[in-house]
């Protein structure tokens, strides 16, 4: 295979770099590392289809980071942009409300178990926030326990103390668990027994850089019952596996019902769009909200996320992309046993974690090899945890197969101390 160069990307870095700050910023950007090694990774888009992306330079990817989970039933899904494309011709963001946010609302209500009503908005961060807030509300309580390394945005409450411009006093109020230490978590809410408003978090640890960690067996159980004994609202933040492990829900999944459950990403097949769905009880203190924003209600995304609800019942998406993940991950864990090195393949196959083990416990490897499938058209991330879609085909696992065997021989040559003893 040959290995891709990223001219034009680089060069529109130049021009961006000039007119926006950092050039590209968060996890789209260069910075912290988050392309390691630099000039693996292309830096623009040109177009995408199904599960592909091309960049500027022409190159084409099969592409695991899924726009980081929006991509669910692929790019372009003919059925979705047809709604989108339906909507947009008779209107999208107008004064007057169209019914479509109704008729979204009901698909949800009909598909999530904890749902007995949504709100709508447009990022993941919109709708945690609107969580925190509601559970606050409601109890007339003031702390939130998170888990240490949770991801729930970038409002100020959930950055993490001493990010510049978060204050002390933006998140005084939050106490931090271990994710699986239910023990550590009864402490807690012992400790500051009458105070705790709500507890928030990912279904399961599916956190950067790091192996991902599924819930013991009756975790959430155990914690569903604590927040029912202590009056604490039981946030489950599905915005990243919400549609990719269970249809209707990830709390679902694990056999509870969730107060309130924040959605996003795969929910309009990458239009912008979030929700918060939540039980009967807390719909009165949503209702007392002052929360809203000048495109939350825009129609084409509702109309999109109706479509893109729709098929993924339809087709039983979530059994496809878990089916294909558990392909994916089977195939690079041959590729690693055969080259003789160790590859961690965590979390659920539908949004998997892969890492190449270093006995020194080095990353650079891992980053490197990643790197050296992203220019042969493997689009992965070091960092981050990977998706799979439903457009994936069996030739473009093998594609991935053989790009992951060139890759790993590269690093090896580089690094032999991978190899296992
Ligand atoms: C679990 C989780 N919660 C919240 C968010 C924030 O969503 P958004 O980036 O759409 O604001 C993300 C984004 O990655 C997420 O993964």
């Amino acid at each position: 295979m040959k290995a891709y160069q990223y001219d034009k990307s680089f060069a529109l870095y130049d021009r961006a770099e000039k007119v926006v700050p950092c050039g590209l910023y968060g996890h789209l950007g260069v910075g912290r590392a988050r392309l390691n090694p630099m000039g693996c990774y292309p830096l623009f888009a040109d177009r995408a289809e199904g599960t592909y992306i091309w960049d500027a330079d022409g190159n084409r990817f099969i592409d695991y980071a899924c726009a980081y989970g929006p991509n669910v039933l692929g790019y372009q899904d003919s059925d979705v942009e047809e709604a989108a494309l339906t909507q947009q011709k008779k209107g999208n963001c107008t004064t007057v409300v169209s019914p479509v946010m109704i008729e979204c609302a009901e698909e949800l209500v009909k598909t999530v178990d904890s749902a007995d009503w949504a709100f709508f908005a447009k990022n993941g961060g919109d709708v945690t926030t609107l969580a925190i807030m509601t559970a606050r509300h409601a109890t007339g309580r003031k702390r939130i326990i998170m888990m240490k390394h949770g991801y729930h945005g970038v409002t100020q409450w959930c950055q993490k103390p001493g990010t510049p411009g978060v204050m002390n006093e933006d998140v005084c109020w939050n106490l931090y668990a271990d994710f699986n230490d239910y023990e550590g978590l009864k402490k807690l809410v012992e400790r500051y027994s009458g105070e705790i408003a709500g507890i928030i978090s990912m279904p399961y640890n599916h956190i950067s850089h790091y192996d991902n960690v599924m819930p013991e067996d009756d975790y959430w159980k155990k914690v569903r019952k604590l927040c029912d004994e202590n009056g604490i609202l039981l946030i489950i933040d599905d915005v990243r596996a919400g549609f990719r492990m269970d249809i209707a829900g990830s709390d679902h999944y694990f056999g509870i019902k969730a107060d309130m459950l924040t959605l996003g990403k795969a929910i309009a097949n990458g239009w912008n769009m979030s929700a918060l769905v939540g039980q009967k009880k807390w719909k009165s203190a949503v209702e007392d909200m002052n929360y809203t924003g000048s495109y939350w209600l825009s129609a084409v995304p509702l109309a999109a996320s109706v479509a893109t609800l729709r098929k993924m019942k339809e087709i039983n998406a979530v059994k496809i992309m878990r089916d294909t993940g558990d392909e994916l991950l089977k195939g690079l864990k041959e590729v690693a046993d055969v080259n003789g090195v160790r590859l961690s393949a965590t979390g659920l196959s539908s949004l998997f974690k892969i890492i190449l083990k270093d006995p020194n416990e080095s990353l650079i490897p891992h980053q490197e090899w990643v790197g050296e499938m992203v220019r042969r058209g493997v689009y992965i991330s070091h960092f981050h945890n990977m998706f799979t879609n439903t457009m994936i085909t069996k030739e473009d696992l093998q594609y991935t197969f053989d790009a992951a065997d060139e890759a790993l021989k590269i690093i090896i040559k580089k690094y032999p101390e991978i190899l296992v003893k």
